[in-house]
């Protein structure tokens, strides 16, 4: 995120400072409410949402062309084969316009069933190497998850785009996915 000045002109069209904070790469539209004047919202307003959901998984980390030992060396005790547990927390941002009557960028209620749908009973109280076709051949990484679950809700929306899938596994540790480049 960066923080970025720019100069405006106020209600009165005195010139004034605005403080706005960036995503990297945004190249959309920057609009403006500026203090004491009301914020002016039309169709080409584009704006952030986020989702956030909770589930629980399993997994382990294993890579069939090495020995035990190098396994042992590279994951340590991820690599127990019995897999361990995670309570991870999902994130998906999607970018929209501002809808002019419903002041939504996308219904709630079906991004929500969306994320329930393509990622949670795929994964939620699951195994991901044992159980989640993605994983079957690709280590389940915080890394590989965000991607997987990128590609499980991208073909899912409408209207809306996907901006980006952050997935937590703890509390210090995430990964964010914004898509091919
Ligand atoms: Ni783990």
């Amino acid at each position: 995120m960066a923080l970025w000045r720019f100069l405006c002109r106020d209600s009165r069209g005195y010139p004034e400072y605005i403080a706005k904070t960036l995503q990297p790469g945004y190249c959309g539209p920057i609009v403006f409410a500026a203090a004491g004047a009301s914020a002016q919202y039309d169709s080409r307003t584009m704006i952030l949402l986020t989702r956030r959901a909770d589930f629980a998984a399993s997994h382990y980390y294993w890579v069939d062309a090495w020995t035990p030992e190098e396994n042992e060396r590279a994951f340590g005790k991820c690599s127990n084969r019995h897999g361990h547990g995670h309570n991870y927390t999902l994130e998906v941002t999607v970018a929209g316009e501002v809808d002019a009557t419903s002041g939504f960028v996308i219904d709630l209620k079906t991004l929500k069933d969306i994320i329930e749908r393509e990622v949670l009973q795929a994964y939620d109280h699951r195994h991901l190497n044992l159980e989640v076709p993605e994983f079957e051949n690709v280590l389940p990484t915080t890394e590989n998850v965000a991607i997987a679950i990128w590609n499980r809700i991208a073909p899912a929306l409408k209207g809306a785009k996907l901006h980006r899938v952050r997935v937590y596994e703890m509390a210090d540790l995430f990964a964010d996915y914004y898509g091919e480049a």
